[in-house]
């Protein structure tokens, strides 16, 4: 019989930039959510595991609390929750279980397009507006410079604009937001990605079972959109020069060819994709019929 509470939670973004690959990733996992839902909990049909989808920047807290199990989040927000707390509370409250493969993105400071930049001193005594005002700050102090905090939750890029801001630090991704704003990038203030926490405590053995086979799919999803499926026909010949061109393919699988005796085919999973570059060089030792195909799930 099923406990009670032995659904496993977990908290990921509502509307953002991580929230498509957040859902794209458990459905790839074979979780079965009713993409539909517009509430805040969403219930996988085929898995004991609810949804929540909340504000990223509440997801650490969440976690922290004991409200959800798991959290997909990215380490901007991670980090600043950390900076915020109180010398005391500066331990482990949570635990990373894993680094995923989306997400990624830079906080930065940035400023209008009509102002020149020439060194971290521009940043003097400005007034800058962000949702990141701890790891603004820590960054800033490290190097000695003084500045006016404009603390915004949302449509940070629009301060300079309205005259709230002399300059910005926020999120970038494709950097389309910054441009849409009239400003450009000048620091790097921290870069990110996302992954997967979950809380400490004690869990049941049932939610530790249905963790544990959550984060071996989400690996072999990871490892699966790393990795290319690769064949090729290659001159017996060369065989050991195709090889040695084949970097990140391990053991390949080598079959013969009905009509040709000088040739065998080669099959085997590469952790790399191929490039045209090396494409044409395989080719200029004879290999033919030289195929890259995506793999859809792994599991080793
Ligand atoms: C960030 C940031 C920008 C946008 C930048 O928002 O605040 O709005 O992403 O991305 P771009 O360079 O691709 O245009 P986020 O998704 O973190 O949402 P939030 O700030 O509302 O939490
Ligand atoms: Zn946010």
């Amino acid at each position: 019989m099923l406990e009670k509470n032995s659904r496993v939670r977990i908290a990921m973004q509502k509307s953002g930039r991580l929230s498509d690959d957040s859902k794209k990733l458990l459905t790839r996992c074979g979780i079965k959510i009713n993409l539909q839902q517009k509430g805040l909990i969403a219930f996988a049909e085929n898995m004991p595991i609810d949804i929540m989808y909340v504000r990223d920047d509440d997801i650490p807290e969440l976690v922290i609390q004991g409200v959800v199990d798991l959290g997909i989040v990215g380490k901007n927000v991670l980090k600043e929750n950390f900076l915020n707390r109180k010398e005391k509370l500066k331990k482990n409250l949570y635990n990373i279980l894993c680094d995923l493969d989306f997400g990624t993105c830079r906080l930065s400071l940035s400023i209008p397009l009509n102002v020149k930049y020439c060194n971290i001193q521009y940043f003097q005594n400005t007034r800058i507006a962000t949702s990141y005002p701890n790891l603004l700050k820590n960054f800033l102090d490290k190097k000695k410079i003084q500045f006016k905090l404009c603390s915004l939750n949302g449509s940070v890029e629009v301060a300079p604009r309205l005259n709230l801001a002399d300059a910005i630090c926020d999120l970038v991704s494709t950097g389309a937001t910054l441009k849409e704003n009239g400003l450009y990038e000048v620091e790097t203030v921290y870069i990110s990605s996302a992954c997967l926490i979950s809380r400490l405590g004690k869990m049941s053995i049932f939610k530790e079972n249905i963790i544990n086979k959550l984060i071996t799919r989400i690996q072999g999803v990871i490892k699966a959109r790393e990795s290319k499926y690769i064949m090729l026909h290659a001159p017996i010949s060369k065989l050991d020069k195709v090889v040695s061109l084949l970097r990140g393919a391990e053991n390949p699988t080598i079959l013969k060819l009905a009509n040709d005796k000088t040739k065998v085919a080669m099959h085997m999973v590469s952790s790399e994709t191929l490039f045209w570059e090396t494409m044409e060089k395989l080719k200029n030792l004879g290999a033919s019929s030289i195929l890259v195909l995506p793999i859809e799930k792994m599991m080793e």
